[in-house]
């Protein structure tokens, strides 16, 4: 069975509208980030090397992060890379506000 674990991230305002963050959780860095209502996780380590997504570009209309070295654009919804050069989705994750504080819901190994 897949092991989940869900921590707090932040409580609802304390991440301004279309900024992007991150956190550790069990040594794995997640960036999330908020656009409008609504909330984004993902693993912060681009798919095609090792640099960080959230250094990236958030392109709030199409909820995209684009990698600020070669440009790959990834999905904030569901991880998947949407442009070359990288191929590999990164893991996205659930994310939940309950009483004003905002929760992620992480599940399996780092991708
Ligand atoms: S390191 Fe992200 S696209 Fe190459």
């Amino acid at each position: 069975m897949t092991e989940k674990k869900t921590v707090k991230l932040c409580d609802v305002d304390g991440l301004d509208d279309e900024s992007i963050t991150t956190t550790e959780v069990d040594g794995r860095i997640i960036a999330y980030c908020r656009i409008g209502d609504e909330w984004f996780a993902i693993d912060d380590t681009c798919s095609h090397a090792t640099v960080s997504l959230s250094e990236g570009f958030l392109e709030v209309d199409d909820k995209t992060i684009e990698c600020p070295l070669h440009g790959s654009v990834f999905s904030l919804e569901s991880g998947e890379a949407l442009t070359l050069p990288a191929i590999k989705p990164v893991q996205s994750h659930d994310v939940s506000v309950v009483d004003g504080e905002v929760f992620v819901t992480i599940e399996g190994d780092p991708s």
